[in-house]
């Protein structure tokens, strides 16, 4: 006989596994599909977690070796153990997926190991990789199956000399000339990564700009610092053709406007220009759920999709591919689903750069605020005027808030700098709460700490700053 659940998730990411836990804590019978041997899905596997260990590890090696002299820390010569390096991300990784399988026993969730295809509304087929089919029987299923990277026409992927993410991830060696084909968020903290542990990186951007979305006046200066650390731009360029050498890869590349093609060597070449969503072989077309013309599954405010039963929510979604909103998605759907009211403010969704120094956002950028004809005023205070931060010798990036001209509503924040992705949820707090950007300056913050500079900015915008 089948087994029958209230809700089959499909998907251990952050969207699924953070749904199937809620579910569970409101007392529904779950089941969580995942063709993954381990729990966590792109973001706990092959994204954020490893990410941010290699990117942390990275960081203090490049600390190390550049400046811990200067405030007389004499350690001698620092040399690199990739290997370790990367032993140690794994063991991150492993801790936390581990973690998760953890909640889910906690929960008395069913975690289905293999590849679930959608078989009816009602109806969930389990394939593993070894042994039999499985029938799921549910009241209803949520599809959170994530995405995957987007690929580039002409650059096959190896994961060895052309990679993506998840490659990139992996790199056995230090690359001589890492290109980098596109300049978003995977883009920059991978090429981060390398350029610290001594590779040469070149990042081949389409638009004019890097970090198209986040505020403009940020984008530049965060190239600048970029720049200063070493990682070369190559703007307004698409890459045209490539040829695998005996070494890496060949790489041609020509102005987007149009212009004169040039010729560029690398060692590994890592394609960034995005993600799509990943529904491949779900089977969601036979059952007659609508997805847009790029793939993303059609939803309604709670989360369910044109047919009856079957929600979806996460990167296979519309809204920013980021992991704490796939979470937000999840919550909100299953307390739906459960009778409550669940709800996300995408505008209060933030975003972070785990570079550095960090870039983070949150609500409207400048050029939004301009383009929706919103009458707006604007605060910046610098970190090279934040006591904590000249003391610990971080002085990099400023603290810019937006604001309602006539009602002082904070509209938007975006931060380079230090901490900057803790630093941001200051302002979503006051933000959730409708507070203004003089609640901000009128918050009493500890001395010294870097959210003063938070606290300033808030002032500035009323041209109140007492440091400045
Ligand atoms: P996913 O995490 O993609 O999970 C979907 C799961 O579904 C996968 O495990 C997949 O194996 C499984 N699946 C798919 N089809 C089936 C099927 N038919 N049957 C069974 N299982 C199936 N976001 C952040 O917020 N912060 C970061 O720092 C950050 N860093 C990132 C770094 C990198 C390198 C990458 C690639 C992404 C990063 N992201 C980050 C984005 C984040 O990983 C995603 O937004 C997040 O994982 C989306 O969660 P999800 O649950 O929707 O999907
Ligand atoms: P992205 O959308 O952030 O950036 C892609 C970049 O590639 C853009 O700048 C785009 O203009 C450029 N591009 C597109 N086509 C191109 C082409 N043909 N040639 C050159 N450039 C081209 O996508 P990315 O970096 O791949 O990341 C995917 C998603 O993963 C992001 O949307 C983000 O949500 C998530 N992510 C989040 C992280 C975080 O929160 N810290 C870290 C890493 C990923």
């Amino acid at each position: 006989m089948a087994d029958s659940y209230d809700l089959v998730v499909i998907g251990a990411g952050p969207g699924g596994y953070v749904a199937a836990i809620r579910a569970a804590q409101l007392g529904m019978k779950v089941a969580c599909v995942e063709k993954r041997a381990t729990l966590g899905g792109t973001c706990l596997n092959v994204g954020c977690i490893p990410s941010k260990a290699l990117l942390s590890s990275s960081e203090k090696f490049a600390e190390t070796q550049d400046h811990l002299k200067e405030i007389g820390v004499d350690v001698g010569s620092v040399k690199l153990n990739l290997k370790q390096m990367m032993a140690n991300k794994a063991s991150v990784v492993e801790g936390l997926t581990g973690g998760v399988a953890f909640l889910f026993k906690k929960n008395k969730i069913d975690w289905k190991t293999g590849t679930a295809v959608v078989k009816s509304a009602t109806e969930v087929e389990v394939t593993p990789a070894k042994g039999k089919k499985e029938l799921l029987k549910t009241e209803r299923i949520l599809v959170a199956t994530g995405s995957e990277p987007t690929p580039l026409p002409g650059l096959e992927i190896d994961e060895k000399k052309v990679v993506t993410s998840t490659g990139a991830l992996e790199i056995a060696k230090v690359p001589g000339h890492l290109v980098v084909i596109g300049g978003g968020v995977i883009g920059l903290e991978m090429a981060s990564v390398w350029s610290r542990l001594g590779a040469k990186v070149t990042v081949v951007e389409f638009l004019d700009r890097i970090v198209p979305g986040m505020d403009g006046e940020i984008a530049k200066k965060f190239q600048r610092v970029l720049q200063k650390q070493g990682i070369e731009f190559k703007l307004g360029t698409k890459v045209t053709a490539s040829k695998k050498t005996k070494t890496g890869v060949s790489l041609t590349a020509e102005p987007a406007k149009g212009g004169d093609a040039e010729t560029i060597n690398a060692d590994v070449v890592l394609v960034a220009i995005g993600r799509r969503p990943f529904t491949e072989g779900l089977g969601l077309d036979k059952v007659g759920v609508k997805m847009d013309e790029r793939g993303f599954i059609d939803v309604d405010a709670d989360f369910e999709t044109n047919v009856e039963g079957i929600f979806a929510i996460g990167d296979v979604i519309k809204g920013p591919m980021l992991a704490h909103k796939a979470e937000e998605d999840g919550v909100a759907a299953v307390e739906t689903m459960a009778g409550q009211s669940g709800h996300v403010d995408y505008n209060l969704v933030p975003g972070i750069v785990y570079t550095w120094p960090e870039v983070a956002s949150i609500g409207k950028t400048e050029e939004q605020l301009k383009e929706a004809g919103v009458e707006y005023k604007a605060g910046s205070f610098p970190f090279s005027a934040n006591p904590r931060a000249k003391s610990v010798g971080m002085t990099e990036g400023f603290v810019k808030i937006l604001a309602d001209k006539k009602t002082d509503a904070v509209l938007g924040a975006h931060i380079m700098g230090p901490e900057a992705g803790n630093l941001i949820h200051e302002v979503a707090a006051v933000m959730a709460f409708g507070g203004s950007a003089e609640d901000i300056g009128r918050i009493c913050h500890g001395h010294p700490t870097l959210a003063e500079a938070v606290k300033e900015a808030g002032l500035a915008v009323n041209k109140a700053a007492i440091h400045m």
